[in-house]
């Protein structure tokens, strides 16, 4: 397809700017992109780099050949980013202005400006190597170094010299600026100081607060609290109308409690909005629109609204140092959702957001020690993630061999052959390192590829409720409570649980137990339930978030769950297709020799240390005194040759004639990663080759 014809009329309206940093040095913004392939442009939010920088571009005519791209990290941002350049060059959203998103295209062939996320902009290098229908790229909040950005600063590095009528332009929070430069051969920053007013920083740490040892408990009671404060700065300072508040929360679920409890409180004149990426475009606009319900709003959103959103007319924010930060584990080999502080740089971006139209008040939920000991900034994704999972990606992407690939930050080659050695085992890959279907299908589950495994066996096999309750615990932590003074007491009630075969069926009995609590009780008698039973209240919540975000994406791709309970093969042999590598066989003293000759014991928590079954597949192998093995279950030897058949290896012995078969007659032993698996049978020979 040649995108290069294009049936637009050249911008030939004046445009108006409003008074912003950027709009300011806009000259020699525009001197520097004529000069230049590849610019850089960083500044505070707010100094106009995302509304202002696309109407430049337009103005110096870049888009009469090409659209202007511009990129958003989330979708929520594309949207609504579109709506306001579309607003400000007074046109109708989808005209001169469009956007699209998963799900949603809004872009027409009157489009100059086309607004996407960079998922959108990657998936468009598959059809269109040489993005052609662009002329202009803008690549903004790249500070941020999601995987999609720093694949899309891979491919355009690529991509400039055979593009060069190509410009690009980087944005960025003020963040390791001279990296970006570097990676694009030198290219020119320029940043522009953002007009901010000042903002007063309170900080009111959490544990000084005199509230049961419940750390959501306190979350909610410290927010409470700062709205009380907050309330109490605004009526003695205010000059027109209340301020509004925002408060950022690491997920949905802490927004929608955080919701119920201001509610409660029943504030005077006060509406209360969620603001998270997955809401519908009617809740959407509440946040944005005009109409207002009460005087004050109190916002609360996750870290939508900490660079790439502008909430109009923030006076306050309310910022407990959180979020959920997506991590992968090398220990025990898990990408893992934990909920994490966030880094110095995140913490002020997030109390700038109150000081855009005025001097604004920031309470912090934690102590200013606290705060110091923090991180600078968020290491890029890539440094907390799977490499097995990034391969995958890249390879589904087209993006070619990651080891040659320009990153930005280029991941440590060991790590990549581990990578590929993994997703070789679980057929993602053929050992030329070429993608598969299965591979394809695995890229398409937001999870590590071993679990993503277990999925798509368990749908095949009839076990996929079971087997996504599973898959979602082993991606969190275990709720299981062991308090050092209490150990007993605690083991004596988890036994209830305990299956002497498998962990797993042990993680299902608790689920189901607590399934049946979580209906009958309130929320206040769960807790006290949890309380009782050592289990984390807070983790099973994890879990059950997990699993419902599982269930969505396995509803997605076309899966089916059994409504009938699945039996013990079915499970254990949808689990085994991802834990190839981590079986074992029983050798002496409760040692198990497993995949490539390692050695390892049973970990003494696990329910099935007593029975020690000659066969075992478990979940994480950790090294602690010695190597153990945690979520363990007993398996048939029989189960492994099939799913491991392309990684078995085969060697025949004593071929003989039989009479009775007619037949030349070997032994045959199969061995997987050096461990046999199957000692001796009888093949016929003939077959062999
Ligand atoms: O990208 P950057 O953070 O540098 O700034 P921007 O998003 O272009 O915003 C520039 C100005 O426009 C800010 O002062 C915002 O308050 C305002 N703005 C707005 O009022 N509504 C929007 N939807 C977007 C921006
Ligand atoms: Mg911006």
């Amino acid at each position: 397809m040649n995108n290069t014809v294009t049936h637009r009329q050249p911008w030939n309206t004046s445009i108006d700017y409003p008074e912003l940093p950027v709009s300011a040095r806009r000259q020699e913004i525009a001197e520097a992109l004529q000069r230049h392939q590849v610019i850089i442009v960083a500044g505070e939010t707010g100094s106009g780099k995302t509304t202002q920088l696309p109407k430049i571009c337009l103005e110096l005519g870049l888009s009469d050949k090409g659209m202007i791209g511009h990129t958003q990290p989330r979708r929520l941002a594309a949207r609504t980013v579109a709506a306001r350049i579309a607003q400000e060059l007074k046109t109708e959203l989808g005209q001169a202005v469009g956007y699209q998103v998963r799900f949603h295209d809004q872009v027409s062939e009157q489009s100059h400006i086309k607004l996407m996320t960079d998922g959108i902009l990657l998936a468009e290098t598959q059809r269109d190597r040489l993005l052609r229908r662009y002329s202009v790229l803008i690549i903004d909040e790249a500070h941020e170094r999601s995987l999609n950005i720093d694949f899309l600063l891979g491919y355009l590095k690529q991509l400039l010299p055979k593009r060069p009528d190509l410009k690009l332009i980087i944005t960025s929070a003020t963040i390791d600026l001279q990296r970006f430069s570097d990676h694009f051969s030198k290219a020119p920053i320029i940043e522009v100081s953002g007009r901010t007013y000042p903002v007063t920083l309170l900080y009111r740490p959490l544990h000084e607060l005199e509230v049961e040892d419940d750390k959501a408990q306190d979350l909610q009671v410290g927010i409470l609290q700062a709205v009380d404060e907050l309330t109490l700065i605004d009526r003695q300072t205010r000059e027109a109308g209340p301020g509004d508040i925002l408060v950022f929360l690491p997920g949905e679920r802490d927004i929608r409690e955080t919701a119920e409890t201001l509610r409660k409180a029943q504030l005077r004149d006060t509406e209360v909005i969620p603001l998270y990426a997955r809401l519908s475009l009617a809740e959407q606009n509440r946040v944005f629109g005009e109409d207002r319900k009460a005087g004050r709003r109190i916002v609360l959103a996750t870290n939508v609204a900490e660079t790439s959103l502008t909430v109009p007319g923030i006076r306050y924010v309310i910022d407990p140092g959180l979020a959920r930060i997506s991590r992968y584990s090398y220990r025990s080999k898990v990408q893992r959702l934990p909920i994490e502080a966030v880094s110095q740089a995140s913490a002020n971006q997030r109390a700038g957001r109150c000081g855009r139209v005025a001097p604004g008040t920031c309470i912090r939920l934690y102590s200013e020690d606290d705060f110091l000991q923090r991180p600078a900034f968020t290491d890029a994704e890539i440094q907390r993630t799977n490499l097995a999972a990034v391969i995958l990606n890249m390879l589904q992407l087209g993006l070619g061999d990651i080891a040659r690939f320009p990153f930005v930050d280029p991941p440590d080659s060991r790590f990549i052959n581990d990578g590929f050695k993994l997703l070789e085992e679980l057929g993602a890959v053929t050992s030329k390192r070429q993608l598969t279907a299965l591979g394809r299908d695995l890229a398409r589950l937001p999870v590590d590829p071993r679990i993503a495994r277990m999925l798509v066996a368990a749908n095949h096999l009839g076990s996929l409720t079971e087997v996504l309750v599973i898959a979602s615990a082993l991606s969190v932590q275990d709720p299981r409570e062991r308090p050092h003074d209490k150990r007993q007491a605690a083991d004596e009630k988890h036994q209830a649980y305990l299956d002497d075969d498998s962990d797993f069926i042990t993680l299902l009995n608790l689920w189901k137990a607590y399934e049946l609590q979580r209906i009958e009780l309130s929320s206040q008698q769960l807790k006290k339930w949890c309380q009782t039973h050592f289990i984390s209240w807070v983790r099973m919540r994890e879990w059950r978030d997990l699993h419902r975000q599982l269930h969505l994406s396995a509803k997605e791709l076309g899966f089916v769950e059994n409504k009938d309970d699945a039996d013990y093969a079915s499970i254990h042999k949808a689990l085994l297709t991802g834990l190839l590598s981590h079986i074992g066989f029983k050798q002496e003293k409760g040692e198990y020799l497993g995949a490539r000759n390692r050695r390892f014991y049973i970990f003494p928590g696990s329910g099935i240390f007593k029975k020690s079954p000659k066969w075992i597949m478990c979940a994480e192998l950790l090294e602690t005194s010695k190597l153990f093995a945690h979520y363990v279950a007993k398996i048939e030897p029989e189960w492994i040759e099939e799913p491991a058949a392309h990684l078995v290896k085969r060697s025949w012995m004593e071929p003989h004639w039989e009479q009775k078969r007619a037949q030349v007659v070997a032994i045959e032993q199969v061995t997987l990663y050096g461990l046999i698996i199957v000692p001796k049978r009888r093949v016929h020979y003939g077959s062999i080759d």
